[in-house]
């Protein structure tokens, strides 16, 4: 799915979170939003996801107007820094939580259901954990897990929150390739939220760099390394 932003603005009361902000992220396209902290970058996620309103501007989907789109029509798949696991579940039912959660109709069989939670333990690399607690996990498991969960209910969007913000650095690089390996095998349009450069530039097809709630530049790495658009772009990446 492609996703378009046009002009799209955000007020908190009397503070401006985002000054309006156009994008087009392109179908299968791996994006970054990189920034510091109060850039704009949660609250743009928040907005695609259908979580907080925009005060202004559109956001579409396949060219099709998503601006008041509800959560669940939306069909986006969340992974935020907490994790939020349920604790009283096994990892196979937070899985299968959101396959549960359907209208009968739409609800897949328990079959069904056992399959693709397997084949997404199978993804994340953790075939084995099925029957454990989110307390029985390291946090590197615990946001695989979330990364499967995110991903059960077939969602056309990914939307990550500094997925690996509170894992140490090694775990992280780890996550990161793993990321990227699902972001490839499945083909989903995928955004993600960082404050590390690395990260960003390492991992994304095209880094969307954020201050004080404006995009500063859009671009592939190598781009932007090559031809910072700002002394702020040429500073925070280095
Ligand atoms: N619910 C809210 N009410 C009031 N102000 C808010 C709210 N959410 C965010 N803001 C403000 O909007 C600005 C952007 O916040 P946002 O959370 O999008 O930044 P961020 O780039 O994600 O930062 P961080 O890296 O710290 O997570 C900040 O100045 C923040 O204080
Ligand atoms: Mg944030």
């Amino acid at each position: 799915m492609h996703i378009e932003i046009e002009e799209l603005a955000k007020e908190f009361g009397t503070s401006r979170a985002l000054h309006p902000v156009s994008l087009a992220a392109p179908s299968g396209a791996l994006i970054a939003l990189l920034g510091p902290s109060g850039s704009g970058k949660t609250t743009l996620l928040r907005i695609l996801g259908g979580l907080e309103m925009p005060s202004s501007g559109r956001v579409r989907f396949d060219g099709q107007d998503a601006t008041n789109m509800s959560v669940q029509d939306r069909r986006a798949g969340f992974v935020f820094q907490q994790y939020a696991l349920f604790k009283h579940m096994t990892v196979f039912e937070n899985i299968a939580y959101g396959l549960r959660a359907r209208k009968r109709a739409e609800r897949p069989t328990d079959a069904e259901i056992g399959r693709r939670v397997n084949r997404l333990l199978d993804l994340i690399q953790l075939p084995d954990i099925g029957t454990r607690y989110p307390s029985q996990l390291s946090g590197g498991q615990r946001q695989r897990v979330a990364l499967a969960r995110a991903l059960a209910i077939e969602p056309r969007v990914l939307l990550l929150d500094e997925p690996f913000g509170a894992l140490d650095a090694k775990v992280r690089k780890e996550l990161r390739q793993g990321l990227r390996d699902i972001h490839d095998e499945t083909g989903l349009t995928t955004i993600f939220v960082t404050h590390d450069q690395e990260e960003a530039m390492e991992l994304a097809d095209f880094v969307v760099v954020m201050s004080m709630g404006r995009i500063e530049q859009v671009g592939k790495p190598a781009e932007i390394r090559a031809k910072p658009a700002s002394d702020f772009v040429r500073s925070f990446i280095m």
